[in-house]
């Protein structure tokens, strides 16, 4: 019998990449580039699965150009590039990346925090281009306390909680916002729970941590930054359109708050000329949360684990449409 066609859209780390080369016929774009549209579409004609990432538009184009294509694996944990729904509706399989980087995007999301806060990349910039004149100065590159601040934490998911987690080390108050309320927070790290308007109120460090959907696009948008303190920060690595970035770019210039630490942006890569660049009290990163060599190695074999689980019948460990069983 022959093997099932995959088409790999990136060089995924080898440790997954093996396992899918073993098992099936495989396809792999080798550039560091996505791969255009037209090529997905050209690329998808006759497989029976897609293993994605984040940056490929999975849409119903691309669904009708793939005809016999049964499921696809994305390498990550966040899958608003692809249209679930209307995979779904075709009766494709969508799996995703769960668990495997939540601790490490939770550490990303406090290296943010910690170097926007403690002005490390501009301490870093000072040093190295000839600007350390004095010594050393009572009011020196001054930043804001993150111990004994209070965080809110705006989606208190596996991602969420975990930031949490860290907050409590710093000795911090924690609020978050959630559809629902979670107990183990409250219990073991006093947690309250508040609406987002408050918690934006009442906050130091405000850090993100809700997939994109209609509902969270530009849920931070210029309403929401006026409520945040003059003193506070924003820290993004969930997914840049959440944030509304003309507004947030406003809000860093005049002042109405302290800084932003973000990994995402509204559109990737962020073009060179985004204003937000210019600002030296925002932190960026380009997109890097999960990636370190364990995480990334483990998401790698996870997108295996989800194609072998399906070729073999079995329901894929990490599906994301469960309805999809019921098609
Ligand atoms: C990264 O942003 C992911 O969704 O895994």
């Amino acid at each position: 019998m022959s093997k099932p066609k995959v088409y790999v859209t990136r060089e995924i780390p080898e440790r997954g990449l093996k396992t899918i080369r073993e098992r099936f016929d495989t396809e792999v774009w080798h550039e560091c580039a996505p791969p255009p549209k037209e090529v997905i579409i050209k690329n998808v004609r006759d497989v029976d699965a897609l293993a994605s990432l984040l940056s490929d538009k999975i849409d119903a184009e691309v669904f009708d150009a793939a005809t016999e294509l049964k499921i696809v694996a994305q390498f990550a944990v966040g899958v608003d590039n692809i249209d679930v729904k209307e995979a779904t509706r075709r009766g494709i399989y969508v799996t995703n990346t769960p668990g495997v980087l939540t601790e490490t995007t939770a550490d990303f999301a406090w290296a943010l925090l910690m170097a926007v806060a403690r002005r490390v990349v501009e301490a870093d910039k000072r040093v190295r281009t000839g600007q350390w004149k004095v010594g050393w100065h009572p009011s020196m590159l001054l930043g804001r306390d993150v111990c004994g601040a209070t965080i809110g934490i705006v989606g208190a998911g596996r991602i969420g909680s975990a930031v949490a987690r860290r907050a409590k080390g710093f000795n911090m108050k924690i609020l978050y916002h959630s559809p629902s309320a979670k107990p183990k927070l409250e219990r073991k790290l006093g947690a309250k729970r508040v609406d987002l308007d408050a918690l934006l109120k009442a906050s130091d460090f405000i850090s993100i941590h809700v997939p994109l959907t209609k509902q969270t696009y530009h849920m931070i948008n210029e309403e929401k930054l006026r409520l945040m303190k003059k003193t506070a920060y924003l820290i993004n690595n969930s997914r840049g359109a959440i944030v509304d970035e003309k507004a947030l770019y406003q809000a860093l210039k005049e002042g109405w708050i302290a800084g932003a630490g973000l990994d995402v942006f509204e559109r990737e890569p962020t073009p060179v000329d985004n204003l937000l660049l210019k600002l030296d009290n925002v932190v960026v990163a380009p997109h890097i949360s999960s990636s370190s060599h364990e995480t990334r190695s483990r998401m790698a074999e996870m997108v295996a684990e989800n194609l072998v689980a399906f070729f073999e019948g079995r329901v894929p460990p990490n599906l994301v449409n469960r309805e999809v069983l019921e098609s």
